[in-house]
């Protein structure tokens, strides 16, 4: 596997933040773009399961719901490998000695859940060619502008945040990686209506796990016992899963996540933009969000 591949090959970690390129106008890194021809070649297999969204809105808590049920809530089996590798990320190429995220999805058995942050047009066509089924799970903009920030900072291989003030901006224009959560979260809920989408909120998670993770339970069409939701319920709440290191993304080298300056497993809340945003930035955001949410039907709390 990939951690153990690196250690075999004994490579040290010399990296440094990615430059930023571009495909159809949403920036990538550079490497993702490099690579990007086999990325969109992606085959999908009918019983792939997808779990998208706009980087920070939830994914890797996404990630271990679905892991827990798709192994009846056993925890050993959930903790067999650290989240990057039990669920390939697609679009990612981390190293050039690493295998990229299409080839470690090809090295796995089927039935596969893969990972994605791509806005829904460059979602590899075969996806929607083999009708898969996908989970897409949103948060509102505030809070997923503030984890995006303190991301960046512990995250040595992402472009350079800049201070507060400029990543906000840089969020408000979408020139981050994978772009506008804008149009991410607007694209999205456009799609769910033509294909198999669960669209679901992390406020919603949040608010009542056992309601939304009943959700993904029909919509993955299993049945488990009352003691088993408990279960699945109980390990990824946001305290058990900060604990997991096969959750919490302390396997990987303090090189790329320095956990240290913050750590992945945050705060995990609704609502902490509060904390970050000043009255005055607070009412161009409002004013800024109106207009690009003007006339969808998609509505985020950003409180509970
Ligand atoms: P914060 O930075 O606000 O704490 P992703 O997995 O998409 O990168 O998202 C990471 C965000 O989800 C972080 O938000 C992280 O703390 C939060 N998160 C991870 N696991 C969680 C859980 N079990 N409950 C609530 N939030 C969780």
């Amino acid at each position: 596997m990939f951690m153990e591949k690196m250690k075999d090959l004994k490579v040290t970690w010399n990296m440094t933040r990615y430059e930023v390129d571009e495909v159809e106008g949403i920036p990538l890194t550079k490497k993702m773009c490099d690579r990007w021809n086999e990325t969109w070649a992606f085959q999908a297999k009918p019983d792939d399961l997808l779990i998208a969204t706009y980087a920070k809105a939830g994914t890797t808590w996404t990630q271990e719901i679905v892991d827990m049920i798709q192994n009846d809530g056993d925890l050993e089996k959930c903790k067999r490998a650290s989240t990057f590798e039990r669920h390939p990320f697609i679009e990612w190429v981390l190293h050039e000695h690493t295998p990229t995220g299409v080839e470690q999805a090809e090295a796995m058995p089927s039935p596969r859940t893969l990972k994605t942050h791509l806005p829904v047009q460059l979602v590899p066509p075969s996806f929607w060619e083999k009708n898969c089924k996908i989970i897409y799970v949103a948060r509102n903009a505030k809070d997923n502008l503030v984890s995006y920030y303190h991301f960046h900072r512990m995250n040595q291989i992402m472009p350079e945040p800049g201070t507060w003030e400029e990543f906000f901006e840089k969020y408000l224009t979408g020139k981050v990686l994978w772009g506008s959560w804008y149009d991410h979260v607007k694209g999205w809920w456009e799609a769910k209506d033509h294909y198999r989408i669960l669209y679901l909120f992390y406020e919603d998670i949040k608010e009542n796990p056992r309601r939304e993770i009943q959700k993904v339970l029909q919509f993955l069409e299993k049945d488990l016992e009352k003691e088993v939701l408990d279960k699945i319920i109980h390990y990824t709440q946001f305290d058990i899963m900060k604990e997991n290191p096969m959750a919490n993304y302390t396997t990987l080298p303090p090189e790329i996540l320095d956990h240290s300056i913050s750590p992945f497993m945050r705060k995990g809340i609704v609502g902490d933009w509060k904390n970050h945003f000043t009255v005055a930035q607070n009412e161009r955001f409002d004013a800024d969000y109106k207009q690009k949410m003007a006339g969808t039907s998609l509505t985020f709390r950003m409180e509970l």
